[in-house]
């Protein structure tokens, strides 16, 4: 099953990496991008993963847009924690790879890290949009497509689901270790359906959790202090990537306080029931063609979608494409290889970053704002490479 692969193919992608800072380019967009991160403990819910039985908890980041005008200073910051940049390049090494040690430490970007009170009393005002990860993926291995979507005026919250996450690491360095491989195999079990279910399950209850969280005072003031006031959270976007993209339109389906939800190239489970909110698949064209033609859980889902609902697919793109990674290749300047085309696909790296964010962009602008674009009505000139259906 591809989603199990995906953690060793991003490790992988990341072998050879000159050595050396990386420096993640502004998004450009209207906005500056402020963030934080915070983990969050669900005291209504024990996790069953846990083998102490403590409170569930999951981590978050949130990246949030401020006025440029409100902006008084840019810090650059790490694109991950010490403890999960050295399990990303370890991982690598443990199989027999010799990934630099210190590569993905060396990746920073840039926000917004000290905003004037105006910008801070203006938050509320935008929509919040959560984003769920790959199975065995980070949430920070999506911080460049969340802070680009930031730039266009939305509150992004990606998660992490712990356990789940090879490794999830919390503000104090402490972390827990994800499951092994075994592990996720017998989850992932064909013949046990109700074992993937169930892991979703816990998903979208994190998801519900946290969008809980961003519409409370005391938990916004700690994301971003000065804040008087929470996050609107009665008009949602939820989008993810692979297993975390089943995640947002599960939650879709469940969650009213969601108008939007966008699965990025994840074969879905756990919708059951009728969307009668925007929902769009964004998978693959042609030559590695990923649509409700050749996934079947697609196809079953697309006639659960009973709202304005889109397929879209994006050419010469692999599973992984819908992630940092092709933009974070693109900028080490890695030389074309068949390793690298192998996992990301054919297309330019920066190009594959711009078109999948402006699509998700534009599916949030409609979803949220109500903002009709052309892009959703058939081929544009300005994206050729996508597929619209
Ligand atoms: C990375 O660091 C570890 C531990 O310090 C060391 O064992 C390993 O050989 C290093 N790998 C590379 C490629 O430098
Ligand atoms: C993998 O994880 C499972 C569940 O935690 C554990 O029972 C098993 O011993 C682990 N296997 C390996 C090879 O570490
Ligand atoms: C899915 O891809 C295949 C292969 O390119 C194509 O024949 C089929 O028409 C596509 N289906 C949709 C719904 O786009």
């Amino acid at each position: 099953m591809k989603p199990l692969s995906l953690h060793f193919l991003v490790s992988l992608s990341f072998w050879g990496l000159a050595r050396g800072e990386i420096l993640i380019p502004e998004p450009g967009g209207p906005y500056a991008v402020g963030y934080n991160t915070m983990k969050l403990v669900d005291e209504s819910r024990i996790d069953p993963y846990d083998p102490g039985h403590g409170k569930r908890n999951v981590m978050m980041s949130l990246f949030y847009p401020v006025a440029r005008e409100d902006c008084q200073q840019m810090c650059s910051i790490n694109y991950m924690p010490p403890i999960t940049a050295t399990f990303e390049d370890g991982f690598a090494a443990e199989l027999g790879l010799t990934l630099p040690n210190g590569t993905f430490a060396s990746i920073n970007w840039q926000s917004c890290c000290k905003v004037s009170h105006r910008g801070i009393q203006a938050m509320e005002k935008f929509p919040v949009v959560l984003f769920s990860p790959g199975l065995g993926g980070s949430r920070l291995l999506y911080s460049a497509m969340a802070q680009k979507l930031a730039s266009a005026g939305y509150a992004v919250a990606t998660m992490d689901h712990t356990y789940e996450g090879v490794v999830v690491e919390y503000p104090d360095g402490s972390y827990i270790v994800g499951w092994n491989q075994s592990y996720l195999e017998y989850l992932f079990d064909p013949a046990f359906p109700e074992r993937v279910e169930s892991v979703l399950d816990i998903r979208v209850q994190d998801a519900q959790f946290v969008l809980t969280q961003l519409g409370q005072l005391a938990v916004v003031k700690s994301l971003i202090p000065g804040a008087t006031c929470a996050f609107n959270i009665g008009h949602s976007g939820f989008y993810g990537h692979s297993f975390g993209g089943a995640t947002a339109l599960a939650a879709l389906a469940r969650d009213h306080r969601l108008n939007g939800g966008l699965n990025l190239d994840g074969s879905q489970y756990g919708v059951n029931q009728d969307i009668h909110r925007p929902a769009m698949l964004f998978g693959r064209d042609d030559p590695h063609s990923h649509n409700r033609t050749n996934d079947a859980t697609w196809a079953a889902v697309w006639d659960h979608m009973k709202g304005w609902r889109r397929e879209l697919g994006l050419s010469h793109s692999q599973h992984t494409t819908f992630m940092d990674a092709p933009l974070l290749i693109k900028m080490a300047g890695l030389p074309d290889s068949d390793v690298i085309r192998g996992i990301l696909g054919e297309l330019d790296g920066a190009r594959a970053f711009e078109i999948i964010t402006k699509y998700v962009e534009a599916f949030m602008d409609f979803a949220l704002k109500g903002r009709r674009s052309e892009l959703f009505s058939g081929p544009s000139k300005a994206y050729p490479e996508i597929r619209v259906s």
